[in-house]
Parts: C-alpha cells; structure tokens; sequence
C-alpha cells in the first residue's frame, strides 16, 4: 500500500485531506497539522522552511512515504524548491492559488484574492500573476488576511473582532463588483459560509483541493499504482487543536505527536 504525508499549520489542509480521500484508494494517509507553528503566513521564510523540512523528515522517517502533499499554500510558496531537491525520489505536490481558474472564469474581469502574508509576498505567487497576466486583462484585487488563520483555529469567526476584520478585506471587493475569489490558504474554504454572506452576491469561491487531489492521483498513476480499495488515514498534531471540529470534518481522532 502507498503512503503519502500531508500537511498544514492546522485545520487548513483537512480540506485537501477531504479531496484526496474522495479519488485516492489503495494508500495509507497521515496527515500533520502544526499547530505548535502556526499561523505560518506570518512567520519568516526561514522558519516556514525549517518547519517543512522537519515534517518531511518526520514522514520519511517513521512512516517511509512514496508522496508527500504540501497543503498549504505558504509553505508551498517557500519550501517547495528546497524539498524536490532535496527529496528527488519522493513524488511531491504543492497547493498554489487557483488564480488561473479564476482569471477564465470571470465575466466582471474582477477577481479577489485572500492568502496570507507570506503567500502574497512570495515570489511564487507573483511569477504565477506575471505568468497568468496574458491570458486576459483582470483586476486583480490582492488581500494578505492576517489574524484569520487564528479565528479559523479557534472557532472564533462569527465574533465580531473577525467580523470587522472580514467585512474591511471584503467590502472593496463587494463594491468593485468582484464575482470570484481564489481562497489561496487551505483554511479559507471553512469560512466560505461567512465569506459568501459578507459578499451578498453569487460570488464563486474557488480553492485548489480538488486540483491537488488530481494531480496527485496522476503522478501516482504514472508509477503503476492500483487505485482500487481502502484509504486509511491517520492525523496526528503538534499543539492545540479543535478536536471536535477535527471529528466533524473528517470523522476521526487526532493524535499528539512532538517533532
Ligand atoms: N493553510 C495555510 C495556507 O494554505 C497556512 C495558514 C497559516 O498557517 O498561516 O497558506
């Protein structure tokens, strides 16, 4: 059976774990969520990149994986390069803003993106927008949300403190008929609902899950995996962490583990 190593600062890259589990069969999931670290969008390069080495030696060492999902688009953006070299033998996928999907899909030529800090100030991201620049001419309405990760983890984004933080990033954007946005952090799809209602218009939310999920079944595929059977799935975490939240989503416990 395959393994593959998934991970996040938190709750966030449970949404990828959801996409994965829905088309990857035959294969052993863990996933790591670091909680002790986060948020990592307002971290430096250098502690974002430690903590994704550390995560990838982890897996490699007590679980031997033969993939490892990034689900997180910060840690992506700042360690990707560094874990293909140094890993050339593990198949490795990245989370990037689904800012293409969006530029296509646009008819106001307006479209919001919502990452942290260090997503947006990454190169990654702006190669990717210089890139993409091309396709169409869209305005592109750019929003670092710090502090929202945190909501996200403490089951805090209905108080008012993230409300009036959500509603200054959003308005904007409402009122310059903005009709999609790139969730560009993995935690963002589980305040789609506050997102949406702040926004009062059909405005598409668009995350990379189902992208990851795949591209990952892809790569597999190319080394001769048999996709049919169970997915089992083990999580484990570094801090703190909203169990019951963790139930709900994925319908199963999580275990403390210290790096
Ligand atoms: N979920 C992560 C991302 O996609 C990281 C969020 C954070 O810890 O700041 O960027």
């Amino acid at each position: 059976m395959l393994k593959i190593g998934v991970f996040d600062s938190g709750l966030g890259g449970l949404t990828v774990v959801k996409s994965l589990s829905q088309i990857i069969k035959n294969t052993e999931l863990f996933y790591i969520a670091d909680t002790k670290n986060a948020p990592y969008g307002e971290k430096t390069t250098e502690q974002i990149l430690q903590y994704s080495l550390d995560i990838t030696h982890y897996f490699i060492k007590n679980h031997q994986i033969d993939a490892l999902v990034v689900a997180c688009n910060t840690a992506t953006s700042v360690a990707i390069k560094t874990l293909r070299k140094k890993y050339p033998e593990l198949i490795i996928v990245g989370t990037e803003p689904a800012v293409k999907p969006a530029i296509e899909q646009t008819k106001t030529a307006k479209v919001g993106v919502l990452a942290t800090p260090a997503t947006l100030r990454g190169d990654k991201y702006q190669v990717l927008v210089k890139k993409l620049s091309n396709i169409k001419e869209v305005k592109l309405f750019e929003q670092a949300c710090p502090g929202l990760v945190e909501h996200i983890e403490n089951g805090t984004l209905e108080n008012k403190e993230s409300l009036i933080l959500l509603e200054a990033w959003l308005n904007p954007m409402k009122k310059a008929d903005v009709d999609t946005i790139v969730l560009g952090c993995t935690h963002y799809p589980l305040a789609s609902k506050i997102i949406k209602k702040i926004m009062a218009t059909d405005v598409v939310l668009l995350d990379s899950s189902k992208a990851i999920a795949k591209r990952l079944l892809t790569l597999l595929l190319e080394t001769g995996h048999k996709n049919e059977g169970e997915l089992y799935s083990k999580f484990y975490t570094t801090g703190k962490i909203d169990e019951k939240f963790v139930e709900n989503l994925i319908r199963s416990s999580i275990e403390f583990i210290a790096l």
